[in-house]
């Protein structure tokens, strides 16, 4: 049914008819909590915006997360990891960088006199999601000294970005975490598992380089998901050693994890 949809209602049409259902459910609703954004301006993606990001926390806390730790929250998107954190944080700070500026202008609004949060904008190219950038996030450099980080995490950001894009990054990761500290990353990894995975919308069929496949031949960072094998020896290359992967319930619905497979590592 949605494939007839999808063939029959040009991809314009689509999307202005889902943001008038938005809105509506936006005024139907009222206002929204504090920095929850509405409805009609959330882009990062669908679940509920206040649950999806009171689980991360919970995860971050399961893996050591402390009131005296600094993270960076790596493609922040809307604010979605860094609310559950308001009033945690004793010593420690969160940062995060995203590349949608209307995201992190909102954020810098929202979170104006909290001054443990500070959100910065990296104008990188994204085709899906920020069209006009101007560098390449293969050539991009994080904005922070080596070691700043205790806690470096990205939910739902590897899963829109190419492998060659996904190898600097890590090494990033990798430069600014402290000796003691820990990188979390979602990912969509593929094992003999996964790949015979029958998700009706994660079906990632297109090949886009010997080591990652997308759903969306047409716009591949809609969703991206890469070999296991090469993201082990990526971990590697970077100087990180996997301590544990929470594997999601994209290919594993019984999983008691979430959607995404969520990598954990530290500094070798
Ligand atoms: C599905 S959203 C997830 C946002 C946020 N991490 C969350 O879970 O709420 C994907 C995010 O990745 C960001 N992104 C994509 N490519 C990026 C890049 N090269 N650097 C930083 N952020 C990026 C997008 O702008 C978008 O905000």
């Amino acid at each position: 049914m949605l494939r007839i949809v999808k063939k029959i209602v040009p991809l314009a049409v689509r999307t202005k008819l889902k943001w008038l259902g938005y809105a509506a459910q936006d005024v139907l609703q009222g206002p929204t909590a504090p920095r929850v954004p509405p409805r009609r301006n959330t882009f990062i993606g669908g679940g509920d915006f206040i649950s999806v990001g009171d689980n991360f926390f919970n995860t971050l806390k399961r893996h050591g997360l402390t009131p005296d730790m600094d993270v960076l929250d790596v493609g922040c998107g809307q604010g979605r990891m860094a609310r559950p954190l308001i009033g945690f944080f004793n010593s420690g700070r969160y940062r995060g960088f995203d590349i949608v500026r209307s995201g992190i202008s909102w954020c810098q609004r929202e979170y104006a006199g909290l001054d443990k949060f500070e959100f910065i904008h990296a104008d990188v190219f994204n085709q899906r999601y920020n069209e006009s950038g101007t560098v390449a996030a293969s050539d991009y450099k994080f904005p922070f000294p080596d070691n700043s980080f205790d806690r470096v995490f990205l939910t739902s950001v590897f899963t829109h970005m190419f492998a060659n894009d996904v190898e600097n990054y890590l090494a990033e990761i990798s430069r600014v975490l402290r000796p003691d500290g820990k990188a979390l990353i979602t990912w969509f990894l593929l094992d003999e598992v996964s790949r015979q995975s029958s998700h009706p919308v994660l079906n990632f069929k297109y090949d886009l380089d010997p080591v990652s496949q997308t759903t969306v031949k047409s716009n591949p960072e809609a969703a991206i998901a890469f070999d296991l094998d090469y993201v082990t020896s990526l971990y590697e290359k970077c100087g990180l050693a996997i301590t544990k992967i929470e594997q999601g319930q994209w290919a594993r619905p019984d999983s008691p994890y979430s959607l995404q497979d969520l990598v954990i590592a530290n500094l070798k």
